[in-house]
């Protein structure tokens, strides 16, 4: 199967004058599940924003699903099949999980019945959220938050799910289930972008993964090339 995404030559950053990614290239294959891993500061939630529409690539290429995708707005990239999981905790405590969910469908709020239908779907897959659909967000566990989370991110049949650290603070229990739904979602036939922190794990469920270091793409191979080279690697990034 062909890419999926294709990032090329991308230059992005938060201001004018300050450049963090420096020309990045990637490519996802359809669907694969695809690691960046890389130091704190690399670029990689920039990275991950930019594919979103946070931010404006000045010099480059997004082509998603043959089209070019690079500076449309968050709502028009969510509308051509992308979803977003991002490393900052993302549910509203004082709403329910329903009302969470619903939020996850703005951009299909004038066609209510069909947000209903992707409400009730996300509930049937996670059964965890459909007991508690009427319980206030903040009252869940930090694993069942996760999970709203991510029910939240499929409300919309995304063809690419992207999700920036998203085991970051769970207890490893929790973190194992969180890598079996995503295990699950490839399973399913879905296109998996992931940043990880928790490099041997993210490397290991995926098909491919990429090294970002200083705003740049430095490396990257498929699961078992990498997991045998990974202690050189993040010695490398320790500087010793
Ligand atoms: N909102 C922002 N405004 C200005 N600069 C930012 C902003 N967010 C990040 N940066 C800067 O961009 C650089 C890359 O940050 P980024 O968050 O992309 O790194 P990261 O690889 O995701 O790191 P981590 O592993 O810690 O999540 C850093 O130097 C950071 O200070
Ligand atoms: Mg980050």
């Amino acid at each position: 199967m062909g890419a999926l995404l294709s990032v090329k030559e991308v230059v992005a950053g938060y201001y004018e004058d300050v450049d963090i990614l420096h020309g990045v290239n990637l490519e996802l294959i359809e669907g694969t599940t695809t690691c960046i891993i890389g130091p704190n500061g690399a670029g990689k939630s920039t990275l991950v924003k930019t594919i979103c529409g946070f931010l404006k690539p000045k010099v480059g290429s997004i082509v998603f699903n043959g089209e070019e995708i690079g500076g449309l707005k968050p709502h028009e990239v969510i509308r051509k099949g992308i979803s977003y999981v991002p490393q900052e905790k993302g549910i509203f405590p004082y709403m329910t999980v329903e009302e969470n969910l619903m939020l996850g469908g703005w951009v299909i709020r004038d066609d209510p019945g069909r947000l209903r239908e992707c409400v009730e779907e996300v509930l049937d897959k996670f059964p965890n959220l459909k007991r508690k659909r009427k319980m206030r967000a903040g009252m869940l566990s930090g694993g069942e938050q996760k999970m709203l989370e991510v029910g939240r991110g499929l409300l919309l049949h995304p063809k690419l799910v992207i999700f920036d650290e998203p085991t970051a603070g769970l207890a490893p229990k929790l973190a194992i289930m969180v890598y079996d739904i995503i295990r699950g979602l490839k399973e399913e036939g879905l296109t998996i972008l992931m940043v990880d922190q928790n490099v041997r794990q993210g490397v290991s469920v995926s098909d491919y993964t990429y090294i970002m270091e200083q705003g740049r793409i430095t490396g990257g191979g498929p699961r078992e090339e990498v997991m045998t080279s990974l202690k050189e690697i993040i010695r490398g990034w320790l500087g010793f």
